[in-house]
């Protein structure tokens, strides 16, 4: 069943692949920047990212010598910052290198390198032979086997399928086959809407009539809900933010409105002064779904703080902020500017 599986897939990515940029150059730098972008972020998100990085950054020596500032501004809004330090520091490492390992066991020893993306970036780039395992392989190959197992999660349903993806795997275009996986869990067997008229997997597929979309069972993941009330302290010319530091592995470096907390108050003691927040905004960060009422702060002292900074208002395009705080602080200048209209 295998080799009718795989050229089954083969032929149907020919036929239907989408023209991603990442695609045209198979080469070991832009596969990099993607499988780093593309990391627990969709495509459609990525697409406008990356030409402007490989412009700016289009080798790893450039980027090795860019500021960390610099790299940072180029990712922002992308989230998850981490990857872009990452990146960076891999870069500074595979500059100084005089053999740029081919292994996807030696890609996992840099930081920021799982085994998917190792297995990605070799196979697509030197074509080794190793599959990758993800979220949406996992669904693909729990239909196909019409795997009714609990799995507690990605990590234990990777190593069930892991053997199964290795052995569905082509050993000729290890990469092509890679990302044809890749893009049938992303445009036909989707979570909710499996298309399996159109499946170039459905003639080996034994959950093709029996409630695909019910693959794979997992345990219920807990919404954990969070509430970070943030403080707006705006001057003539000034916003007050705060500036992440190295403790925060997920936004260090990256500038948001300071928590209510930082200035020494609390939303109690606001509630007490018979304040309310101006707004209340919400966003979700992975099983998190986190609010964030915005207090209006006036006549407060800002006590000395390294984290804490002021940027000036026509500088807060150039600041590196967090996507939904750089949205909702340009959503609230702009009302602000109708209201004294
Ligand atoms: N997701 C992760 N890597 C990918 C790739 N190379 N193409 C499309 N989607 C991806």
């Amino acid at each position: 069943m295998a080799p009718k599986l795989r050229s089954s897939l083969s032929e149907w990515f020919k036929k239907n692949k989408r023209d991603l940029p990442w695609r045209r150059l198979a080469s070991l730098y832009p596969t990099v920047v993607s499988e780093f972008m593309l990391q627990q972020t969709q495509v459609k998100t990525v697409l406008p990212y990356y030409d402007k990085w490989l412009k700016r950054f289009p080798d790893f020596q450039t980027l090795a010598k860019a500021k960390e500032a610099t790299v940072l501004k180029h990712w922002e809004g992308l989230g998850y910052y981490s990857r872009a330090r990452n990146l960076h520091q891999l870069a500074k490492d595979i500059s100084k290198l005089e053999n740029i390992p081919k292994d996807p066991e030696d890609w996992q020893q840099f930081k920021g390198i799982g085994a998917y993306t190792a297995a990605a970036i070799t196979s697509i780039t030197y074509k080794h032979p190793v599959a990758c395992v993800d979220g949406n392989v996992i669904r693909i190959l729990c239909r196909l086997t019409a795997d009714h197992t609990i799995y507690k999660d990605n990590t234990q349903a990777m190593k069930a399928f892991t053997p199964l993806a290795d052995a569905l795997l082509d050993h000729v275009e290890p990469g092509t086959h890679n990302e044809a996986m890749m893009e049938l869990g992303a445009t036909l067997c989707t979570k909710a809407n499996p298309q399996c008229q159109v499946c170039p997997l459905a003639l080996g597929c034994l959950a093709k009539d029996d409630k695909p979309e019910s693959l794979p069972k997992k345990v219920a993941k807990k919404v954990k809900l969070e509430t970070i009330d943030r403080a707006w302290v705006l001057t003539d010319k000034q916003l007050l933010l705060h500036k992440a530091n190295d403790a925060s592995r997920r936004l260090s470096g990256i500038l948001e409105l300071p928590a209510l907390e930082m200035l020494g108050t609390s939303n109690r003691a606001l509630k007490k002064q018979g304040q309310s927040p101006f707004l209340t905004k919400k966003r979700g960060i992975s099983n998190s779904q986190i609010t964030e009422p915005i207090w209006q702060l006036t006549g407060i002292s800002v006590a000395d703080n390294p984290d804490l900074v002021w940027i000036d208002r026509d500088q807060l395009d150039s600041a590196t902020l967090s996507g939904p705080h750089k949205r909702w602080i340009q959503e609230i200048l702009q009302k602000d500017q109708l209201e004294l209209l």
